[in-house]
């Protein structure tokens, strides 16, 4: 079937197996960012933002997303211009392998973009999905508060 997306602001579209997972399809397109963790639902490391909505993409079949926008990534900064949920996360060392990074940042984006003063329960709560097997949780909640902040000055 042919799917038309929005993908990280661009429109687009292909020609898909509908019974394809979103997770596969996405790696197979080139964003790779979109990380294969335990692929049943469990570990948040293939996360993507679908129309605001956390959501993990080997739970989803492609046929499910035609005509809806999907964030990922890729979508957010560049290395010349993080955004600040990417910066925030640098600068407060909470990156250690880095394999649950992206899931964990788009799981803050989706909250930030709703509730731009969270507080920590709300953290907690928003990348409660997001399992990190190096488990820095305590500076990813301080990136996700300094984030909070630097957005908020923007
Ligand atoms: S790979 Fe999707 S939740 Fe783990
Ligand atoms: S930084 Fe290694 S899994 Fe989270």
């Amino acid at each position: 079937m042919k799917i038309d997306i929005k993908l990280n602001g661009q429109r687009k579209s292909f020609e898909v197996d509908p019974s394809e997972k979103v997770l596969d399809f996405l790696r197979r397109i080139g964003l790779k960012g979109v990380k294969k963790g335990c692929s049943t639902g469990d570990c948040g490391s293939c996360a993507i933002i679908l129309d605001g909505k956390i959501v993990n993409s080997c739970m989803l079949f492609v046929g499910q997303i035609d005509g809806h926008t999907i964030e990922t990534i890729e979508g957010l900064g560049t290395i010349e211009e993080p955004h600040p949920i990417q910066k925030a996360f640098v600068e407060e060392g909470a990156v250690q392998c880095g394999f649950c990074i992206p899931g964990m940042i788009l799981a803050a984006k989706a909250l930030l973009d709703k509730k731009p003063t969270p507080s920590i329960t709300d953290i907690r709560t928003a990348l409660s999905g997001n399992l990190c097997r190096c488990t820095g949780y305590v500076k990813i909640e301080k990136a996700v508060l300094k984030a909070a902040k630097m957005m908020r000055k923007k």
